[in-house]
């Protein structure tokens, strides 16, 4: 087997630790009061969602959604499979969402609408990466990590067929197949 494409960093870890930070202090401020639960999307948002999470100050629980998007890899369908539920009702709660990144929207609008109908007290969002060169829906972003390019990124929880998750900062490469 060859060894794989090193993807190009574009975005290095100390970079990433600092926006974490200031995404975190952005989302305390703003988030009403109250109990609150973090929603990460597996597998993607896992690592962004660790380092979040330990710089939010406040009373939470985490769950986590298992999602597989039908289709092909690199291109968004939309239409989401739940592998794996939440495992607490939400009824009540105010919701963080938390996603690795918003490239059409598609999964975020399917996964906002899911969440809202189990009777929230709030739903916000909120990505490491939002890539608008792609977006074909209205969806509310309430809080951004970074623009991405119009390019396959890779690292720091995001993968191309699994690979590439445990990089450290975010790279590009060519997108698989
Ligand atoms: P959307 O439904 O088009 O917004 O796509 C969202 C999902 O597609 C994300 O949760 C990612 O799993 C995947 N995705 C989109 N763009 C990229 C990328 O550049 N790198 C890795 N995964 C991506
Ligand atoms: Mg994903």
């Amino acid at each position: 087997m060859p060894p794989h494409e090193i993807p190009r960093q574009i975005i290095s870890a100390a970079a990433i630790a600092t926006r974490v930070a200031a995404l975190a202090r952005e989302i305390d401020q703003n988030l009403p009061p109250g109990p609150l639960t973090v929603v990460g999307v597996l597998r993607g948002a896992f690592i962004f969602m660790s380092d979040l999470v330990r710089a939010i100050p406040r009373d939470m629980t985490c769950d986590f959604l298992g999602v597989r998007s039908y289709g092909d890899a690199t291109v968004s369908s939309g239409v989401v499979e739940i592998t794996s539920d939440l495992a607490a009702p939400i009824a009540g709660r105010h919701v963080l969402l938390v996603e690795d990144i918003a490239d059409t929207g598609l999964t975020l609008r399917y996964l906002l609408d899911l969440l809202n109908a189990r009777g929230p007290a709030s739903v916000h969002t909120c990505v490491l990466l939002s890539k608008t060169a792609q977006r074909t829906t209205t969806i509310p972003v309430d809080f951004v990590g970074f623009e991405a390019p119009d390019a396959f990124v890779v690292g720091y929880g995001l993968d191309a067929g699994q690979l590439y998750r445990n990089l450290p900062y975010i790279g590009v490469i060519e997108p698989p197949g």
